[in-house]
């Protein structure tokens, strides 16, 4: 919870450690790996790479998975995005050189299968995180979904559980979650859907898979959050607990529903406010789902349904094209727009249960590989400041600051949200540190600001800065970067957030 007071001489921030608001899903921090340009090829896997160092046995990139370390991140989103729509997991298994080579139509290219279910998995153990599955519900059938399911889950003596031992791999994978679908609203979408088409075949689907495997966790294919296709498909979905013919057992057929925005703008305000459209998408989806909740009459005992923001970032496709890999060169000004969508992320912890930047490598990324070696964007650093800092749980902030009054995209953002020059986010972890980001938005003011509930304290600084919002790591040196500082107030003592900048301060709680 942000609380804002408008207009003040002196800016000023006082943080509240004892006021927890929520309790922060790690989930918040998931990544996302598309069958989509360079992400899966040369991105996570690259065994042609002549740099053999580079690589490990199993073809992965060895600095991916050493950067992607330290950040624990929790869950990665695969096969994608709107790959998802013609692919035919069983493309993917069995000896690699005789998976058949199909046609790519998401993103216009030849997709080889030669990095599939057993390689994502095998991945996943090497990155110490979990699997995240989109099914394919756009050609693809739900005999198709059970059957991926009972290779990836089942534990019996059963055809694709059996298929799985044969390949190789006695254990089950135990993959939790499942999305149904992926954008099924879009016009790009493979046997795009109405609302009434996509709701009852996930309905269906949902019915079939809890069936199956009571234990996964089912995410339903929201659209921007704040839309009809949010409320319907809720509406049509959000049924109470059923599955009861199963017994004493109570199964919720939905468990998340997944909404997806991406932003940017060439104008370095309306960029860095733009990821305030996500808040507010967010608040009117968790009002949506209480909606439903109330209209179904689902039993007070029955969990309620989290938003997973399974795909969110800055991304101008004019700038980027899908059909060309999407590879940003990330600015300064959208490393500051990456850090209020984080903040927005950590400000909204009570009804968000998972979030994904979309994506993790060399699409859309913090994260790029050259054929020698990693570039880490200008976004990197806002994404493992918070990965590595911001856990434990949401605490109250009060900011008093004047806004940004100029244009805003999309152009009702002024309207709905507050936009202060200082866009924060704070947190207490289990030990009782607690972290704020400061996101000082304006190009031209250092902002002198009051920062209560720090006096004593001493406070470790990480300052993300550069010579202006333009700069980029991409034109090989690195414009924007990380520094470390450490800082004791005093009484009265005030704190410089440095035009342009993100800062992150972090001291041990009382
Ligand atoms: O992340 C890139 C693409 O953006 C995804 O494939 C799709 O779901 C979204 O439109």
């Amino acid at each position: 919870m942000t609380t804002l007071t408008k207009r003040t001489s002196t800016p000023s921030i006082a943080v509240f450690p004892n006021h927890k608001v929520a309790k922060i899903n790690r989930n918040i921090y998931s990544g996302f790996t598309e069958h989509m340009g360079r992400c899966i090829y040369t991105g996570l896997y690259d065994p042609t790479n002549p740099n053999k160092h580079l690589i490990t046995p199993e073809g992965f990139r060895k600095d991916v998975l050493e950067a992607l370390a330290p950040l624990n991140i929790p869950i990665f989103r695969y096969p994608g995005g709107n790959f998802c729509a013609t692919y035919h997991w069983q493309d993917g298994i069995g000896a690699v050189d005789q998976r058949p080579s199909r046609p790519e139509l998401a993103w216009g290219n030849v997709e080889t299968n030669h990095f599939g279910t057993d390689e994502f998995m095998s991945w996943c153990k090497a990155a110490n995180t979990q699997p995240y599955l989109c099914l394919n519900f756009g050609t693809g059938t739900l005999d198709e979904a059970m059957a991926w399911v009972e290779y990836c889950n089942g534990k019996n003596d059963t055809y694709y559980a059996n298929l799985r031992r044969k390949h190789g791999h006695e254990e089950p994978y135990n993959v939790k979650y499942w999305a149904l679908g992926n954008e099924m609203w879009g016009p790009w979408q493979i046997n795009q859907m109405t609302q009434e088409a996509y709701a009852e075949r996930a309905l269906q689907w949902a019915k079939a898979l809890k069936l199956l495997d009571p234990t996964v966790e089912l995410v339903l294919c929201g659209k921007e959050g704040a839309t009809t296709w949010d409320y319907y498909t809720l509406k049509h979905c959000l049924q109470p607990a059923g599955l009861s013919d199963l017994g004493e057992e109570r199964v919720p057929l939905i468990d998340m529903h997944s909404i997806h925005l991406y932003t940017a703008s060439e104008d370095h305000y309306e960029n860095v406010t733009a990821p305030l459209a996500a808040e507010r998408a967010i608040e009117v989806c968790s009002g949506l789902i209480d909606l439903a909740f109330i209209e179904n009459k689902l039993l007070p005992t029955q969990k309620r349904p989290t938003i997973c923001f399974d795909e969110w970032n800055v991304w101008s496709p004019p700038r980027a094209p899908g059909s060309k890999g999407a590879e940003e060169q990330y600015t300064l000004s959208d490393a500051l727009a990456v850090a209020v969508w984080l903040n927005v992320l950590v400000r909204k912890a009570k009804d968000v249960g998972m979030a994904c930047i979309a994506q993790s490598v060399n699409v859309l990324s913090p994260l790029m590989t050259t054929e020698s070696g990693l570039i880490r964007q200008t976004t990197w650093w806002p994404y493992e400041l918070f990965c590595r800092f911001m856990k434990g749980h949401t605490i109250a902030v009060h900011v008093a600051c004047d806004s940004y009054e100029g244009s805003t995209k999309p152009d009702w953002v002024r309207a709905l949200k507050e936009t202060p020059w200082l866009d924060v986010s704070a947190t207490v972890d289990d030990e009782g540190w607690v972290s704020m980001c400061v996101v000082n938005m304006h190009v031209e003011k250092n902002l002198e600001t009051t920062l209560g509930g720090t006096e004593g304290a001493k406070v470790t600084v990480y300052t993300v800065t550069g010579s202006n919002q333009t700069a980029t790591n991409m034109a090989g040196k690195e414009e924007v970067g990380m520094a470390e500082s450490q800082w004791e107030p005093t009484k009265d003592s005030r704190f410089v957030f440095p035009k342009c900048s993100i800062t992150m301060l972090r001291w041990k709680g009382s």
